[in-house]
């Protein structure tokens, strides 16, 4: 059954996007095959303005600033202006790096703001309204991005953005059903409606005249518009009217930084991805290296042994996530530790076939000396051999659902990813401790995992996904279903997925799963969650075939569309 619904999903996508050519004739089910370039994100609009960009001379680094915009006005739900992301990068000599451009938390914060007096987590003021706010980093990272990198002119690259939000963007239907949701939090957040408060159909058109004019400020003063201009103004008093507390020092201050990746090899693998304040990298190679010695290829893909592993190696991940994770700038983490095999077997040790471990009875590991939605991703491969994985997000799904209206554009709820209260689970049910405290100006942990693969010194493979605390489980079983699997790159991100995080205690399955394999694994002692989560993660990724064509894996999940020539 799965498989018949998985391989509709490929047919029409590929029917959808086939405008390239298909030189390989790959006789398994494939997504859109490209000779030189590739865009794959959640919007076509998005996916061909930077394939247009590339088209006109531009790189990858140029493509990713057009492709971020062009989401900012076609995927409002979590492309932005007022959130923040990652970007992990592979230029074609094999350089890699990685640029930080998370929300930071404002100077006024404090570890307790959301804690009432009896010292109870007041859980809605830290995801709904103006106090759930973090200081937004996307501009100050496409800026950054653009001076070390960029080709074109910032011009050339912000104006196809300009032009769809005044030409107006159509609705689909998976849209329209998200908006009209979320109508009633618009108006609680905002204390008003907003533009986007209306009862939409696919079909319609959005115009952002607003955001017109806010783009148009930034093409003609660049930067500091956003971070010291008329647009912090507005972006001020509207957050201070709804009782925030950004500051215009808060902007001012704000900077993205470069950071050195994660890398770890996985059976020949060099996977590359985001260091902290993402967990994502360290997650990924925790889970990866804990279940290499069992040779995972011996079992079926989601099978009972299957899920099993990696239920186990993710439950023990999660632990040390939420105890040794936080922002690198903040506090110390034992990064090399955490990611040794000698480490790792020790935390696997008592890893039983026979029955599953209780989250309960399993703690973070010990470290001798340890002294202690909604996002968006979108891949990119250029005409020169550059590539890049790049994960913006608002947090939940328009973030705190506060709209600057005079800027035309929605502002984050990142402060829920701070541990409110030690073992107080956020949003994603993850639970956190010190090194997740909130302080001022420091950045909330993530589990933003954007991801690239080499093998032998070669491109293999660009991928990462939304979905809070899923987003590390969803990339991680995309790069086994490639390497152990031998799957396209297609039928890899249309396969259904499964998440495990620690805590609660339960594995959550897609509704899509096969039901085949739960009765095993309740016998085992595992406790499973089937209806909660219709979808888990949205992966936009990229393989080099053999004979270096690019194949787009666009998620069927959403609207995701890959665009390549
Ligand atoms: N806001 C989701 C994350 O950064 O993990």
């Amino acid at each position: 059954m799965n498989k018949v619904i998985t391989l509709l999903f490929i047919s029409v996508l590929c029917i959808q996007c086939n405008t390239q050519v298909n030189p390989d004739s790959v006789n398994k089910p494939h997504g859109v095959i490209a000779k030189k370039a590739m865009v794959v994100s959640a919007r076509q609009e998005a996916s061909k303005i930077g394939v247009d960009i590339m088209k006109q001379g531009g790189n990858a680094f140029d493509a990713m600033i057009a492709t971020d915009l062009a989401l900012l006005v076609s995927y409002p739900v979590a492309g932005n202006i007022g959130g923040g992301g990652f970007m992990v990068f592979r230029m074609k000599d094999g350089t890699t790096g990685s640029l930080d451009f998370r929300e930071k938390a404002p100077i006024e914060a404090t570890k307790d703001m959301y804690l009432d007096e009896d010292g109870n987590v007041n859980s809605d003021t830290s995801k709904l309204g103006a106090l759930a706010v973090g200081i937004p980093g996307t501009i100050a990272g496409l800026f950054e991005v653009h001076k070390k990198f960029g080709s074109l002119p910032f011009e050339k690259l912000i104006d196809p953005a300009i032009k769809l939000a005044n030409n107006g963007v159509v609705v689909t239907k998976k849209q329209a059903e998200s908006l009209n949701q979320n109508k009633q939090n618009f108006r609680k957040a905002n204390k008003r409606t907003i533009l986007l408060d209306k009862d939409w159909e696919a079909g319609d058109t959005i115009k952002y005249p607003k955001l017109v004019e806010t783009l148009k400020r930034i093409k003609t003063n660049g930067r500091d518009e956003f971070y010291k201009g008329k647009t912090a103004d507005i972006l001020v008093e509207q957050v201070q009217k709804l009782g925030g507390i950004i500051t215009k020092e808060d902007l001012a201050n704000y900077e993205a930084q470069w950071r050195d990746p994660i890398t770890f090899m996985y059976k020949g693998h060099k996977i590359i991805s985001m260091p902290p304040p993402s967990s994502g990298g360290i997650c990924i190679a925790q889970i990866l290296k804990s279940i290499a010695p069992y040779n995972i290829e011996q079992y079926a893909h989601n099978s009972t042994e299957y899920i099993q592993l990696i239920v186990e190696a993710e439950r023990r991940a999660y632990a040390d996530r939420s105890y040794f994770l936080g922002d690198p700038d903040f506090v110390n983490i034992p990064t090399d530790s955490l990611m040794s095999e000698h480490y790792l077997s020790k935390r696997m040790a008592d890893f039983d076939w026979e029955k599953a471990t209780q989250s309960s009875t399993l703690s973070r590991g010990s470290i001798p000396g340890y002294e202690s939605d909604e996002t968006t991703h979108y891949s990119i491969v250029d005409p020169f051999g550059n590539s890049l994985a790049v994960t913006t997000t608002l947090n939940a799904a328009y973030g705190s659902k506060v709209y600057v209206e005079n800027g035309g554009f929605f502002l984050n709820n990142e402060m829920d990813d701070f541990s409110a209260k030690p073992g107080e689970p956020n949003m994603y049910g993850l639970v956190g401790a010190d090194a997740n405290a909130i302080a001022p100006q420091k950045r909330m942990l993530s589990s933003m995992s954007p991801t690239i693969i080499e093998v032998n010194g070669q491109l293999k493979m660009v991928l990462g996904s939304p979905g809070g605390s899923t987003i590390i489980t969803s990339v991680m079983q995309n790069i086994l279903n490639v390497i152990e699997y031998d799957m396209s790159m297609q039928e890899s991100v249309s396969k259904p997925r499964f998440h495990h995080q620690w805590f609660p205690d339960n594995i959550k399955f897609e509704t899509t799963f096969d039901t085949v394999v739960f009765n095993s694994l309740k016998k085992l002692g595992y406790a499973i969650d089937h209806t909660n989560s219709p979808i888990i993660g949205k992966v936009d990724a990229i393989l080099v075939l053999p004979n270096g064509n690019l194949e787009g894996g666009a998620d069927p999940r959403g609207d995701d569309t890959a665009v390549g020539f």
